[in-house]
């Protein structure tokens, strides 16, 4: 039989279907979101304890590395990279992966290259972004009050984010803000969140907490479910169901009062799993089949074993042959335990 051959990275592989990243459930995997760094320059209440400890330098997959890992994904099938962290521009040379990932977007192989950031050093790397292909970026926001800023993020500083996002759209890039809905933090700001979003042209999108890894305080006290916020935004506005889709996900309406978008992220009110087409992947080469399962995949071991890429190709056939159904989060009293030991921060959020 006559196959189509064509070259990656100097391999040579057929071209099959059995390319297509196919999960048990009939699911295609064609978002690869990476955590190139699980260091971050905030410590958000929700996301991080105070003290962390972070991965030993010496076990991070090097720049090469994690363009060799997303280069295979790619030539898998994968459409769609997101880097995040940690907080991904806070990783040394995070450009150059940039840069060098690019390619495939030039190619036509990668239809989006994206970020999602705490904007913290939007400023300094905007314009690069940019000029790399970069079109669309998360930037994470949960109040635009500067004091609950800093009780929020512990470390980070309002102002400096807010300029971070000014110099970032002035350079062209389409900017949507992720805010974590916090009970009685920012609960009462979100009309004024959605006003300010959309009055600069930016979506917001609203995420329920995930009971991931340690934090200091107890996430029942800071769990606000969304149907609730959604009930609470139907006395100012008229929500309007807007089948708007990024590869993501969330759900969106339009909010009829000022034109904007906003979307919830419902891990606990809604879960979203049965449209699941993503897997995640950390800054030493774990691959995470799902945010919130303990299951995972080594990809370091098989990249580092072989120039080759035919073994980390079989590595993610298999484990994409093993990606759960979905997670089972609870957030209650009787449920104050982190339903996985390790952070957000790690898995990439
Ligand atoms: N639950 C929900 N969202 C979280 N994030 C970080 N940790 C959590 C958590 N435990 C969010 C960040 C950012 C995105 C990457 O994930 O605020 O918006
Ligand atoms: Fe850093 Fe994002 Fe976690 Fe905040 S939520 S500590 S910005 S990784």
């Amino acid at each position: 039989m006559l196959l189509d051959l064509f070259v990656i990275s100097d391999q040579i592989y057929p071209m099959t279907n059995s390319f297509a990243l196919i999960d048990p459930f009939g699911r295609h995997v064609n978002y690869l979101r990476v955590s190139v760094t699980d260091r971050c320059d905030f410590r958000c209440v929700y996301c991080m304890a105070e003290d962390m400890t972070f991965l030993p330098r010496a076990d991070l997959l090097s720049l090469e590395e994690l363009d060799r890992v997303c280069s295979t994904f790619i030539h898998q099938g994968v459409k769609k990279l997101r880097l995040t962290g940690g907080e991904p521009l806070v990783r040394k040379g995070i450009m150059t992966l940039v840069e060098s990932l690019s390619r495939h977007l030039k190619s036509g192989a990668l239809e989006e290259l994206t970020l999602t950031t705490n904007g913290s050093q939007l400023a300094k790397h905007a314009a690069d972004l940019v000029k790399h292909g970069v079109k669309r970026i998360n930037v994470s926001v949960d109040t635009l009050d500067p004091v609950k800023f800093k009780q929020i993020t512990r470390w980070g500083d309002l102002a400096k984010v807010l300029a971070g996002i000014e110099v970032a759209q002035a350079a062209g890039l389409h900017i949507k803000i992720n805010a974590v809905a916090l009970k009685g933090v920012n609960e009462h700001e979100i009309p004024s969140m959605i006003r300010w979003c959309h009055g600069r042209n930016m979506d917001l999108t609203l995420i329920e907490t995930m009971p991931l890894g340690d934090i200091d305080g107890d996430r029942t006290d800071q769990y606000l479910p969304l149907s609730v916020v959604r009930a609470q935004l139907m006395d100012q506005f008229t929500l309007i169901d807007n089948p708007y889709k990024t590869g993501g996900p969330a759900r969106y309406v339009t909010i009829k009062e000022t034109g904007g978008r906003l979307g919830f992220i419902t891990p606990l009110t809604h879960n979203f799993c049965e449209s699941c087409n993503r897997v995640r992947l950390t800054c030493t080469g774990t691959l995470f089949m799902c945010l919130g399962q303990e299951d995972a995949a080594d990809l370091r071991a098989p990249l580092r074993a072989s120039e080759s890429d035919d073994l980390l190709h079989r590595t993610i056939d298999e484990a994409i042959s093993r990606k759960p159904k979905g997670h089972d989060f609870i957030i209650d009293r009787a449920h104050n335990k982190p339903a996985v030991t390790r952070h957000m921060s790690v898995t990439g959020g």
